[in-house]
This record gives C-alpha cells, structure tokens and sequence, in this order.
C-alpha cells in the first residue's frame, strides 16, 4: 500500500472504532489534515447517526457541514467523547508532533477537552525520537521577532511560515533542526515564552491510542 492508501486504511479503522461508541450523547472531535479528511470522508457511511461534532479547524468545519453532519461551538458541549486526528510525527509514547497544516491551537484544545484522543496515521510518522519534522509554534503576530529570538536562545531554528494566517489571526513560527529528547519539558518551556499561543508538541497531553497504518496492515497501540 502507498501512503495515502495507508492513510485511507487509518481512516477507515477510526471510523469503525467510532462506529462502535456512538450514543445519543455522543460528541465526536474532528481534526485537520489530509488524514483526518480521509476519516470525515467514511463519516459520510453513518452520517445520521452522528449527532455532534466539534472541529479543530474552519475547514474541517466546511467539509462536516458539506455532508450535512451537525457542528457546534466547543463551548456548548461539555465533554468531547472522541477525537480523531493525524500527525505529523508520533514516538512509542504517543506523543506527537502536529501543526503542519497550522491548525495546532484549536486541535490542542480539543484534545484537552477529549476523554479519548485516536491518533491515526502511517507509518511515515512513527519516528523513535521527535523533530525531524519542523515544530510548529503559534505567535501574536506582533511578538514574532521576540519569539524568534527566545527560540534560537533554546537551540532552534525558527523559520516565519510567510504568508499563513491561522483561524485565530495569528502567525506560525516552524523549528527546525530540534532533536527533543524530553517533549514534556520542551513544551512547557516553549509555552512560557510571551507571546506564543501555543505549540505543536502533543506530549503533556499525549494520544491514547494510535492506529498506525504499516505495509504488514494496521497497528493499534496504547499509550
Ligand atoms: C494539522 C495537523 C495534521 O494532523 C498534521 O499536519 C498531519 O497532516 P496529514 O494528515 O495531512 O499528514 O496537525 O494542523
């Protein structure tokens, strides 16, 4: 299988698993990205029986609403029962690298709210130590030189992801050239600098459970 047939593959396993939970109360999280497009697509099976979703991003939002699936603010909901999103990098530990498509913010909150967050991706994401993809980092627009400065103090390379605007207005920073050996700490340290939103590493608050898509078929792994 190539990749996107791997993705598809995920896709389709995420789907089952949700398949399988829904109940009237039922508050499905939705993510962002070419993986996660691929799993809002075998929605379309049982669209009727999925009461509530919330998204991670307006375009997600869009693509829900096109297959007439119903999507409400995160504030009217008290708990999201599942979240499905991609990656673009995971560990053993299920911690993760996300953001590539600059929806990070919104995907983080979803996950901190989610009693159970599905990471589906293939095996191009699984790496044994994290930041070989660039991580990303959410800014105020008018803190991003500020930032940029703290970030190098840190050991890294920012580089001004130009031209993209987030769904929250703000600016992305991606840094390159970090080889993270303690993704908790890291996140933490990135999120105290003033002026950061927030960033891409998914490590205080990891998946649950992965499905990982590989050529020997689908892995299913528990935090
Ligand atoms: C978007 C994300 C995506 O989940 C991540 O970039 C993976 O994308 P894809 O499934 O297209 O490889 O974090 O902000």
């Amino acid at each position: 299988m190539d990749q996107n047939e791997l993705k598809k593959a995920v896709a389709a396993a995420a789907a089952q698993h949700v398949k399988e939970r829904l109940h009237e109360k039922f508050v499905l999280g939705v993510g962002t990205g070419s993986t996660a497009n691929a799993f809002i697509e075998c929605l379309a099976a049982f669209k009727h029986d999925i009461h509530c979703t919330v998204a991670s991003s307006e375009g997600t939002k869009a693509r829900l609403q096109a297959l007439g699936i119903p999507v409400m603010d995160l504030n009217s909901v008290d708990e999201v029962s599942v979240y499905v999103d991609g990656a673009d990098e995971t560990n053993a530990q299920l911690q993760l690298i996300k953001g590539g498509g600059g929806a990070l913010t919104r995907e983080k909150i979803i996950a901190a709210v989610a009693r159970e967050f599905v990471c589906i991706a293939d095996q191009s994401k699984y790496v044994s130590v994290l930041g070989t993809f660039p991580l990303p980092v959410e800014v105020i627009p008018m803190a991003r030189s500020h930032v940029a400065r703290a970030i190098v103090m840190l050991g890294g390379d920012p580089v001004y992801r130009e031209g993209f605007v987030t769904d929250n207005g703000n600016h992305i920073l991606d840094i390159h050239h970090m080889h993270i050996v303690n993704p908790v700490a890291l996140e933490t340290q990135l999120n105290q600098i003033t002026g950061v939103v927030t960033n891409g590493l998914f490590a205080v608050r990891p998946a649950d459970l992965l499905i990982l898509g590989t050529s020997e078929g689908i892995r299913s792994i528990k935090a």
